[in-house]
This record gives structure tokens, C-alpha cells and sequence, in this order.
């Protein structure tokens, strides 16, 4: 950060390490020092001699940049629904799922859906996840639906992927959990762990969305298997088939990392949510489970610190988040309250075992 100051004064006021952006001159119009001279001890004591006024404007540079009241948070740009948008599609999901066997107006009801999703994401000034500015209900279903229809189109579009397939993964996505309307509710919203048989059950959904959909012609066999696939890990330890690696196609592999986080951040009767931070945490841990390069690309827009948000740091320090660092979600721009210094997390060496703990 730099500052610009004007001084008409004495040769003692001018400040150590500003640059001269004016030559100076005596009285008799002489040149005393010329511009872009950096002021040092050398540089004060040649003019020292000089005991008349000088005028001059000089620029500092801040190694250790001092905010001042007027830097604040970038605007957070990241895709947003309006409130006519979630009610739009609350309504329809609702619609929609409660009679599942019209597979019909089920699938077209969802492709216009998923076709608005992707038009906010066109018209977004920026391709990253925020999922607090996605909030369409508190309902878990369509929540989560939303959320991961959503963030699949959202990952598929940075991933350089075609029109076509963006928005075909932002309706597999809304449709991702379509076999739940099967499962018993006191399952789905069961507040404890549940028995083996229970288990076993939840874990058909993938396979009742899948034959749900068979016999649509609006719905393809890709984004079929992405719904059937959405529990396969890539280590094979997922569900339904224990598949792995590239048996798994990329819309799937997409949709096992969003719906993932999702149901990591969000609280259910039977667990509470984890922040984002926490739920990447917890996703690093396990990502042998998810194609790497999908992931990398997961991390490079999900906003896990929001611009404008207050963090903790682990050296006690409280912060309001200034802007995104890209390639280190986990270390956004900072402003350090108490200080008012801002701070590079990617890259200030005071800061290196410094992280944000809330
Ligand atoms: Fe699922």
C-alpha cells in the first residue's frame, strides 16, 4: 500500500524512506534534490545546510502496510440466488417430489430448475461457492438439492466442461437424492446411529433414484449413472458397487464432492454442522476417496472464508477476511482488528504458523 503526502516545510521534516515525487528547490530556484530520490540519513544530512522552506510531494511505501479506515472486504461475488429464485424453486421441489411417480413432469419441472441454476451461474460476476448467499430452505431435501445441483455446475463450469454438461450435472445434481422419497422418514431423519438393516436400506436410494429414472427420455444415461454412482469412492470403498477409479464416471465424481461437503456443513437431526474450514479439513483426510484433480478445483472456488467474515487466528488475533487467496482457501487477505494491519496468509513470513482456528 502506498501514501502520498505534501509537505511545505523545513528540510528535517521530510520522511525517512519516502521518494521524492517533485524535484526541490531552493529560493533561488536551484535544485536541492531531484525526484524519485529515496529519502535516507545521506539525503537529510546533504540538505541540511539548507535552512529555508521547501515544497514537496513524497510517496511512502508501507513494508508492513498499515490499513486505514477506508480498506475494506472485497465484495463477495460469489454465485447468489434472489429471494424470488428460492421461492421459485422451493415451491417447485416441493411440487415435484411429493408425487414422484409422474417421472414426466418430475424430470421437467427439474431441467427448468437446473436451467436457471446455471443461468445465475452464467450471469454470477465470479465462479466461486459461498454456500450461506445459496440458502434456498431450511428443508433439508431441498436444501441439499439445490446446494449440490448447484455447486456440481459450479465446479463443472471451472473444470472448462461444455455447456451441455454443466447443465446436465446441475439436474443430475438436483436429482442426486430423488431415491430417498422412498426411504422411510423416520430413517432419513433418524436422530442416532443407524442399525445395520437401517443402513443397508439408506444405501439402496442410489439405486431407486437410478431405476426411477430408466424409462426417461429427457434424462440421460450419464447423468443416470451420476446418481447411481454418487456414493462410489475412488479408492472403491463406496456404494452401491464398490467401484473405483475411472469406473466411476466424471459427473458422479463431481457430485460425491459437493454432496460430500454439503452434508458435512449442514446440521442434521443427528449431527451437528461443521464450518467450512473444519469440513475441508476433514475432506483432505479423506481424499483418497476423490479424483484429485476434481478436488483441486473443489478448493479453488469454494469461498471457506467469505469476504467480509471475522476470523480467529491461533495466536489469539481477531481478523475481518479482505479477499480470497485462490490457490489457499485457507489463507484469505486478512485485517487484523486490533492492529489494523493487513495481512497476506499465503505469503507474510511473521504469519507462517499462524492459522485461523474460527
Ligand atoms: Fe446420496
Amino acid at each position: 500500500m502506498t501514501k502520498v503526502k505534501e509537505i511545505y516545510g523545513y528540510v528535517n521534516e521530510l520522511p525517512k524512506g519516502a521518494i521524492l515525487n517533485t524535484d526541490i528547490y531552493n529560493s533561488s530556484g536551484a535544485l536541492l534534490c531531484p525526484k524519485m530520490t529515496v529519502i535516507n540519513d545521506d539525503v537529510l544530512q546533504s540538505l541540511s545546510a539548507y535552512k529555508g522552506k521547501i515544497q514537496a510531494t513524497l510517496t511512502y511505501i508501507e513494508e508492513n502496510t498499515v490499513a486505514d479506515d477506508a480498506e475494506l472486504p472485497e465484495e463477495d461475488n460469489s454465485v447468489s440466488f434472489d429471494d424470488s429464485f428460492k421461492k421459485y424453486a422451493v415451491e417447485s421441489l416441493t411440487t415435484l417430489y411429493s408425487n414422484i411417480e409422474d417421472v414426466e413432469e418430475l424430470t421437467n419441472g427439474v431441467i427448468e430448475i437446473g436451467s436457471k441454476v446455471c443461468s445465475v451461474i452464467n450471469d454470477s460476476k465470479e465462479l466461486s461457492i459461498n454456500l450461506s448467499k445459496l440458502k434456498v430452505s431450511d428443508e433439508y431435501t431441498y436444501k441439499h438439492s439445490v446446494d449440490v445441483g448447484t455447486m456440481a455446475a459450479i465446479v463443472a463450469k471451472a473444470m472448462g466442461e461444455s455447456e451441455q454438461f454443466v447443465n446436465d450435472i446441475a439436474v443430475a445434481g438436483l436429482l442426486h437424492d430423488i431415491g430417498k422419497e422412498e426411504i422411510p422418514l423416520h430413517i432419513l431423519n433418524k436422530p442416532a446411529k443407524l442399525s445395520f438393516t437401517e443402513f443397508e436400506l439408506m444405501k439402496t436410494h442410489p439405486v431407486r433414484g437410478y431405476r426411477l429414472l430408466v424409462d426417461s427420455d429427457d434424462i440421460s444415461e450419464d447423468m443416470r449413472k451420476a446418481i447411481l454412482n454418487h456414493h462410489e469412492n475412488i479408492d472403491g470403498t463406496g456404494y452401491p458397487r464398490q467401484l473405483s477409479g475411472n469406473e466411476i464416471g466424471k459427473m458422479a465424481q463431481i457430485i460425491s464432492i459437493v454432496d460430500v461437503y454439503d452434508a458435512l456443513v449442514t446440521k442434521r437431526p443427528y449431527k451437528e454442522a461443521k464450518s467450512p474450514a473444519e469440513a475441508i479439513e476433514m475432506m483432505f483426510a479423506m481424499s483418497n476417496k476423490f479424483n484429485l484433480d476434481i478436488f483441486r478445483t473443489f478448493l479453488s472456488v469454494v469461498n471457506i472464508y467469505p469476504n467480509g467474515s471475522t476470523v480467529k487466528l491461533s495466536n489469539g488475533q481477531v481478523a475481518t477476511v479482505l479477499r480470497q487467496n485462490k490457490s489457499y482457501p485457507l489463507r484469505p487477505v486478512i485485517k487484523i482488528t486490533s492492529i489494523k494491519t493487513i495481512v497476506d496468509l499465503s505469503i507474510d513470513k511473521n504469519y507462517l504458523s499462524t492459522v485461523i482456528v474460527a
